[in-house]
Formats: C-alpha cells, structure tokens, sequence
C-alpha cells in the first residue's frame, strides 16, 4: 500500500470557540477521489480550506491535530504558503473567471509565476483545457471572453486555470452546484480523466453526486466524520445507523 498523499490527522478546529471539526483523521489516496459528503454545517468546507491554508487569516480560531501532504506538516513552521497553494489548487462552488479571454484565464497563472516562453505557455493552455475536457469546445475561440462560455464550460475554465499550475491535488467545494445536469456530467466526466493523475477531494453536491463519483466517501456530521468506505459501499452498507439515515434520505 503506497503512502496516502494526504494524512488528516486527530483535527480540530474551532472559529471562536465553536467547533467546526471533532477529531478528525483521514487519509486521502493519490489518483483517486475522495468525496467529503453530509449536511451542511459538517465542516466539509473547512477542512478543504485547511488543506490549502486558506483560513489562515481568519481570526479567533483554533487548531489541534495535524495535515501532512507527501508526509510533511503543512502547517510546520517554515511552510512555503504560495508553493503549497501551487501543489494544492482549489476550485469553488461559482465559477469566477477572471475578466480577459479564456487564454488568458488559463495562462495568467503560469505568467504570473514566471513562465515567459510562449510555445511554453501554448502547451500549457492546450494541456489545462484538453484536461478539463474543455478543449474541443473552445479551441477556436480561445481569445473570446471568458465571460461568454456557459456555466459548466466557466466551471470546466476554472479547473483548467487550477491545472495550468501543475498542481498535485485538487480540492473542489461543490463545483457543480450551480450546473444544469449535462454541464455537471461534462464536469464529472474531466474528474475521471483527472484522477489518472491527481488527487482529488470533492464535496459534492448531493449524495447522488457522491455515489458517481466517489473512490472513496467519507460521510461528515455536525464536524465529526462518522465513517469512510471505498467505492460506493457506504451507500450501499452504510455501517453506522446515521449515514444510513443521511444517505437514504431521512434528513438533511
Ligand atoms: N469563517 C467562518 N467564521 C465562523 N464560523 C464559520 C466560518 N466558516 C464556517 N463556519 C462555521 O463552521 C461550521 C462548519 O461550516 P462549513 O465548514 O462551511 O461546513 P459545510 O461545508 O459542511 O457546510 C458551521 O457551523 C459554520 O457556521
Ligand atoms: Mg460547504
């Protein structure tokens, strides 16, 4: 068994003096994808935001427990901030393209980060797009506004931003929710291309989502995570009385 690409270790986390997140341990497999899936409130959103420190300017909070990514402690003092949010790419529930084409949506990140070489950042584009399984439907109007694609092609824009940075995982907080169905099966559809060589944790927007998509699904409640099983088998034989309560509908 290869070591998990991310090891959630005895985590709390509390946003002034509330807990969020009860003990949480979790180990997250490389190339798979791991759906974070329970009612709102559950800490599921939290705990992306804690892989990817992006609630480190939030104030009055507080942490107990540990992250590692490839065995390391992200929260280690020392911990290069911008190089970890490169590794870990984050994409949210509304898609926000930035104002520009959707070469430049794509590119501006790789810019930014000092590749100058144009047939360079052509490959990038192609490759981020052609991931995001965006690319045939955009190859030949790659310098019209971003602002013009559809819903689920913004969503597919913003994964493909995410990927021109060659990130090792990718988190994505419900990022269908917005989505009609056939934009959310397009979405859905890169995922799998995505795991060949990600890893990928989602918080998907229903249980049905989750049971698609899911390798591995971890079922969150009120901060605590009540159990994690591989493939579909906690829809199918839920273990604890409260996943099966969620997943067949008795609340939430
Ligand atoms: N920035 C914040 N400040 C204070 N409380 C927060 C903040 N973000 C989330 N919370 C609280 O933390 C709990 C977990 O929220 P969240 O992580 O968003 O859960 P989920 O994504 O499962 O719906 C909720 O009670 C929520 O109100
Ligand atoms: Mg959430």
């Amino acid at each position: 068994m290869v070591d998990a690409k991310i090891r959630i270790q005895q985590l709390s986390y509390a946003y002034a003096g509330e807990e969020a997140l009860r003990n949480v341990t979790l180990d997250v497999q490389a190339n798979a994808i791991t759906a974070l899936f329970g009612p709102a409130g559950g800490g599921k959103t939290t705990l992306l935001r804690l892989i990817n420190r992006l609630n480190d300017l939030v104030e009055e909070t507080s942490m107990r427990g540990s992250i590692l990514l490839d065995g390391e402690d992200i929260y280690a003092p020392g911990t290069d901030v911008p190089e970890l949010r490169r590794r870990v790419g984050m994409v949210f529930a509304l898609p926000l393209p930035l104002p520009g084409t959707i070469r430049e949506n794509v590119v501006c990140g790789p810019q930014l980060a000092g590749v100058r070489d144009w047939a360079r950042l052509e490959e990038i584009l192609e490759r981020s797009l052609a991931q995001a399984a965006l690319w045939n439907e955009v190859k030949d109007r790659l310098d019209s506004p971003a602002i013009a694609l559809s819903g689920g092609q913004q969503q597919r824009l913003c994964i493909a931003r995410s990927l021109a940075l060659e990130p090792e995982v990718l988190l994505l907080d419900e990022p269908t929710s917005g989505l009609d169905p056939i934009s959310t099966g397009k979405v859905e559809e890169s995922l799998f291309e995505l795991k060949q060589q990600y890893t990928i944790v989602i918080v998907p927007h229903s249980v049905q989502q989750a049971a698609r998509v899911a390798d591995y699904a971890a079922f969150f409640l009120m901060g605590e995570l009540i159990e994690v099983q591989e493939g579909n088998q906690i829809f199918t034989t839920p273990r604890d009385q409260r996943t099966e309560d969620y997943v067949t509908g008795r609340f939430g």
